[in-house]
């Protein structure tokens, strides 16, 4: 691969971790056009860099685990034509006025629910994101929360650390069996069906909330049903819906208490969908039995009681993060903006307008 020229930014306010690669090779293309500007928010996997190394433009890129500051991400943005972000970035009016030459958002992550995409459509800028490549990570990780709090691993991990572990015993740390019992998977989409997919090698009854029915949750045996039965029948009950007006908030006390005192509640999609406080009081009363959450109400805030609670197995947002779905994740966030800005076709765009 050619040396890359890479030279720290010499616009003021920059944080030491932006640099820029400036004036790489154009690789051909009809549509192609000197001199883009992008944004790259946050570390990601150096492959999506690469890809944007090897196009024309030239790239900014907070090299860091943390967010720019949000004046900051308003300065860098204003000259862009395109920036990559991740679910911590607010997209809005006011980022959307500070960048009057954007063209492209890519997100990366399969979930937008951080931007206006009404805003960002009346504006004529386009938002992609990162569907596909990492639908079996995350159906993965909806497993090992299940049974994590099923089988209370991380309890087991902690008694096994903690040098007070007598030995086997009959009665100790028993959790639940997952064989054979009812899941039910609210949200019909590539994760969910994933979930299912996977729910079959464990002999379960396979029970889906959806707007309408989906073959492929047919093929592997899932039937659907209303809301109020998935609440009442489950036990292992999993979230795969996008964040929306319509779903937030879809979990509140009311649908906690619908559910089993035995049931165990897996949120993989989005901590809004659920009334955090009305969780905490599920939990707290035991209305339901535990919960695996991967997501929170407000990120990286999380309730206070739930990091108390011994039934509550607690991730930071890890559904997608593996090296090779995170890799994919970058070429493809990279590929969208790339292909939007020098108007190749895009199957990734959110927006259509
Ligand atoms: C992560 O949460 C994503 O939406 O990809």
């Amino acid at each position: 691969m050619a040396q890359c020229g890479w030279h720290t930014v010499a616009f003021p306010c920059l944080t030491r971790a932006i640099v820029s690669q400036l004036d790489q090779p154009t690789a051909g293309g009809q549509n192609r056009r000197m001199g883009w500007n992008i944004l790259v928010t946050r570390r990601i996997p150096i492959e999506g860099i690469d890809l944007l190394r090897r196009s024309s433009a030239n790239v900014r890129w907070h090299d860091e685990e943390t967010p720019l500051p949000r004046g900051e991400l308003l300065s860098q943005v204003r000259s862009c034509d395109g920036v990559i972000i991740t679910g911590g970035d607010r997209i809005d009016a006011e980022f959307l006025d500070a960048a009057s030459k954007l063209k492209v958002v890519s997100c990366i992550a399969v979930g937008y629910d951080n931007v206006d995409l009404t805003e960002a459509s009346r504006r004529r800028v386009t938002v992609t994101n990162t569907p596909d490549v990492l639908t079996d990570a995350c159906a993965d990780l909806t497993w090992a929360l299940i049974l994590g709090v099923a089988r209370r691993v991380v309890e087991g991990d902690r008694l096994t650390r903690s040098g007070e572990w007598q030995g086997w015993a009959p009665t100790q740390l028993r959790g639940v069996d997952v064989a054979g019992k009812t899941l039910g998977i609210v949200g019909a989409g590539r994760i969910g069906v994933a979930v299912a997919k996977r729910g079959t090698g464990f002999s379960m009854r396979l029970l889906y909330f959806a707007r309408r029915a989906k073959p492929e949750m047919e093929a592997f045996g899932a039937r659907l049903v209303t809301f109020d039965e998935i609440l009442r029948e489950s036990d292992l009950l999993c979230v795969h819906v996008p964040l929306t007006p319509d779903t937030r908030h879809l979990f509140g006390e009311l649908e906690f208490r619908k559910m089993k005192p035995t049931a165990f509640f897996i949120n993989m999609a989005r901590g809004a969908v659920v009334d955090e406080a009305a969780l905490v009081r599920a939990l707290r009363e035991r209305w339901i039995a535990g919960a695996g959450l991967d997501v929170y109400e407000h990120e990286p805030q999380i309730s206070p009681e739930l990091l108390q609670m011994p039934n509550t197995l607690l991730l930071p947002h890890l559904g997608s993060a593996t090296v090779e779905t995170r890799r994919r994740m970058s070429v493809l966030a990279a590929e969208n903006l790339l292909a939007v800005l020098e108007g190749r076709l895009c199957p990734n765009i959110v927006n259509p307008f």
